[in-house]
């Protein structure tokens, strides 16, 4: 996402403490981040610390005129979001009703830009009705929430009112922040390495971490579609608003992507699907002595099914108009080894990868792609983050809908 301002309003509660790691998070993916404070939240986070981390002022004062530096229409005006973590129960009776009698207050007021917020309070104070009634409020205002999250609060008790980890407020702010250019598409993305059984411990299984696959999956979310995740075996978290259908083997992963095209959109492959298996699979370990001192162990291997090519086979057959992108991982002669792949298969777009490369690829965090299009157009783009990748191959699948409308 381009650079946006964000700013990030401070109330008093314990979970205050977690604010400056919301404001790391967001300056790190680059947005600038200016902080406002409830005259409380001193009390629990020193405004020093927001200010180092924002490079920007950091005030709770409304009516500081030393600098004219935090002047709340200035603010107000100046945010495209604001985010208010954590969110007490004070402050969300306060902004239900029009009461502005501070920093925050006054700046959330003013603004015409939207307003996230994230509670967090003790339970009981959470499911009070006056609470929920003024949540509704809010709500109908056009307030959006993150959380809070069930678990053990700092007071003592167990239940929801934890403050969502600033990760996941970050996610639900570049939500607000995206346009839903993608709702009312189902798309499914297929992510990680598959997994083939060997014996009751072993398998053969690729370097795919499924980075680059949840990076798509989360881009789309973000844009407002339905996504069903079909994920390899990988310990990254689900994004946020994704369904996620975790498969192990190719042939699990044939099944799951087949049953779910007729009501998708979109199918995306960026998973590692192994070619081959091992024709038989042993229930039980096979062991060194059961095979002689120094015998090696043979593996016939058979050819798994081209999810991707019965996909693209598919939906010729039926007729249908599903936008169908494939990835394809070469470690040399890749412009090349991806358009054979392109036509053999079959697919809309050929998302080709250098995977000898060390920086991008296989489980890092950057990819550097080239898009292979049917009609010989190639378009090489630079090292980015796997993020910006997501996005850029996103804009392009809304292209090729709009073109199949
Ligand atoms: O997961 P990461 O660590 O982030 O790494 C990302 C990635 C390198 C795995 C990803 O960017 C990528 O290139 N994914 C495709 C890997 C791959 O299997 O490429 P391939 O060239 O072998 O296959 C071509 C296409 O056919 C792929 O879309 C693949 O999903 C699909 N395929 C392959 C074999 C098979 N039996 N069925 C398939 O559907």
């Amino acid at each position: 996402m381009d650079p946006r301002r964000i700013v990030v309003a401070v109330s008093g509660g314990i979970a205050a403490y977690k604010a400056p790691e919301l404001v790391r998070v967001l300056t790190g993916a680059g947005h600038l981040v200016r902080c406002v404070l409830t005259r409380e939240a001193p009390r629990f986070v020193s405004p020093l610390v927001l200010e180092t981390l924002s490079q920007q002022p950091a005030g709770d004062d409304l009516f500081d005129s030393r600098s004219g530096e935090i002047d709340h229409i200035a603010v107000a005006d100046w945010a495209e979001l604001i985010i208010v973590a954590p969110t007490t129960a004070n402050l969300i009776a306060k902004l239900a009703h029009g009461i502005t009698d501070d920093l925050v207050t006054a700046v959330i007021l003013a603004t015409r830009a939207p307003v996230l917020i994230a509670p967090a309070m003790n339970v009981n104070m959470w499911e009070d009705e006056i609470t929920q009634r003024n949540l509704a409020l809010l709500r109908d205002r056009g307030f959006e929430t993150v959380g809070p999250d069930a678990g053990e609060l700092a007071c003592g008790w167990q239940g929801e009112g934890r403050m969502s980890d600033p990760g996941v407020i970050a996610e639900a702010a570049y939500r607000v922040l995206t346009a839903p250019s993608l709702h009312g598409q189902r798309v499914i993305v297929t992510a990680g390495g598959t997994s083939e059984p060997i014996d009751a411990v072993r398998s053969i299984t690729n370097r795919s971490s499924g980075k680059m696959g949840f990076a798509i999956a989360a881009e789309a979310a973000r844009r407002g579609a339905t996504v069903v995740l079909v994920a390899g075996e990988t310990p990254l978290a689900t994004p946020t608003g994704v369904e996620r259908v975790a498969v192990s083997s190719a042939l699990q992963m044939h099944e799951v992507v087949l049953r779910e095209l007729a009501s998708a959109q979109v199918v995306i492959k960026a998973a590692a699907v192994a070619d081959f298996r091992p024709r038989q699979t042993s229930e039980r370990k096979i062991k060194k002595e059961d095979l002689g001192p120094d015998a090696g162990l043979q593996i016939d291997l058979v050819r798994n099914p081209d999810i991707l090519a019965d996909v693209c086979r598919e939906v010729k057959q039926t007729g249908g108009r599903q936008v169908v992108v494939g990835f394809a991982a070469e470690s040399h002669d890749v412009i090349p080894a991806a358009q054979r792949k392109l036509e053999r298969k079959g697919c809309d777009l050929i998302v080709a990868n250098d995977v000898s490369r060390t920086d991008a690829g296989f489980n890092v965090d950057e990819n550097a792609v080239s898009f292979i299009w049917p009609e010989g157009e190639i378009e090489e783009l630079a090292l980015l983050p796997k993020a910006r990748v997501a996005a850029e191959l996103l804009d392009r699948v809304e292209k090729l809908l709009g073109e199949n409308a």
